[in-house]
């Protein structure tokens, strides 16, 4: 453990400082689902129904949570995910996350919504960084912005197909967070009730480069926060299909995964298209609602693709026991969301750095605990289901 606990002492610490320094409308749309959020509290649910069945007496003295992801070490199974307008939880966020992931050793995805650009980004935080994209209806535009990460170096592009339409997500809307932004009593109130956040974050932007937009964008599309609404602006595309995945595979040369995966026959059809990764996920609850937990589909997808391509899970993971659910079902490592940015509007990229170490050492904990000395070992005999 570090010397500075930031006095949180679990990811749960962490929303609870976010949801006090955020303005609600801005902590709701980092924190919520989508519909009745019964996928969102479903992701949690699934986890407690999963048992630990340690083996007691394992000299785990020198165990280790290192793995190897793309031919790469690195100390601890986790990547942090890809979010959208992860600007507004601190200034220039994106970068602090891609600091944080850094000095951890591990991925930062960056979101084609982020408020800061794709290039700085990469000159100002460096690191092993994956581009997130999303599809957009003139696929040339999109093209595009996968040659720029190309240039850039990513080293990995991720493209989310769990979201073809825009959710529903009515938090947004009732707290004012709308397209075209209204100034109403009650979001204007609530900004000046979080005077941090004000004067840490918007009026920075306000001073600087002005009020946050989609850096990533081209420029004729390049939509100020004011223009349209929270979690719409992404602008996918419905017409996407698998034909698509074949021409981005064709682009890009370097891993390639799909995130949002939700069924064996879909994981099935994306290896075949020739893609490295699949990535097991329901958006945290964020996209289609109703859905099964990523945890509980998982074993259906490492069955059917494990052997071919890397599985990576994500929603609900907030604790290394979580983690260590998720790689005994078959994973190959965990993406993170929500976590590593309740710890940035926390204390930025201190913050984020916090929410990692905390799962680092919750997992080497849960490891000693369930006699298991290499992460790398953990299969479905750890679990009792
Ligand atoms: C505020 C927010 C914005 C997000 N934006 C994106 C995005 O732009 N692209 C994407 O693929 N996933 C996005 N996600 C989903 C995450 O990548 C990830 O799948 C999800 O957060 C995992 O669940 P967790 O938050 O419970 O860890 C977003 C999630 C949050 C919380």
């Amino acid at each position: 453990m570090s010397e500075s606990t930031l006095g949180v002492y679990d990811i749960a610490d962490l929303r609870e400082q976010a949801r006090q320094r955020l303005p609600r409308g801005v902590f709701e749309f980092f924190d919520r689902g989508n519909g009745d959020e019964v996928a969102l509290a479903n992701n949690r649910a699934a986890f407690e129904r999963i048992k630990l069945n340690p083996h007691m007496l394992v000299d785990t003295s020198q165990r280790t949570q290192a793995i190897t992801l793309f031919g790469k070490q690195q100390p601890m199974p986790l990547v942090v995910g890809p979010t959208g307008s992860a600007g507004l939880a601190w200034y220039e966020g994106e970068v602090a996350l891609a600091r944080a992931a850094k000095n951890a050793g591990i991925p930062y995805t960056l979101a084609t919504g982020s408020m800061t650009a794709l290039e700085r980004v990469a000159a100002e935080a460096g690191g092993e960084l994956w581009f997130q994209v999303y599809m957009w209806p003139d696929r040339a535009a999109s093209h595009a912005l996968i040659e720029r990460a190309k240039a850039a170096d990513y080293k990995a592009l991720v493209v989310t197909v769990d979201t073809p339409v825009p959710p529903g997500r009515e938090y947004n809307l009732r707290n004012g967070m709308t397209v075209p932004f209204r100034f109403t009593r009650r979001n204007v109130t609530d900004v000046l009730m979080h005077p941090r956040w004000l004067a840490g974050v918007l009026l920075r932007y306000l001073l600087t480069t002005g009020m946050p937009r989609y850096e990533n964008y081209p420029t004729a599309m390049k939509t100020k926060i004011t223009a349209l609404p929270m979690g719409r602006s992404m602008m996918v595309s419905d017409s996407l299909t698998w034909d698509d995945l074949r021409e981005i595979r064709k682009l890009w040369p370097r891993p390639l995964l799909v995130k949002g995966i939700l069924r064996a026959e879909d994981a099935k059809l994306a290896a075949d298209r020739g893609v490295d990764g699949v990535i097991v996920s329901n958006h945290g609850g964020r996209a289609l609602d109703s859905t099964r937990a990523p945890i509980e589909i998982l074993p259906e997808v490492v069955e059917a693709v494990g052997s071919r391509v890397t599985v990576i899970v994500d929603s609900g993971f907030r604790r290394g026991s979580d983690v260590i659910k998720g790689l005994a079902l078959g994973a190959d490592a965990v993406m993170i969301g929500r976590a590593t940015l309740y710890g940035l509007a926390m204390a930025g990229e201190a913050g984020a750095a916090r929410a990692i170490e905390i799962y680092r050492d919750e997992i080497d904990c849960n490891l000693a605990m369930i006699g298991c000395p290499e992460i790398g070992k953990l299969d479905p005999g750890y679990l009792a289901r």
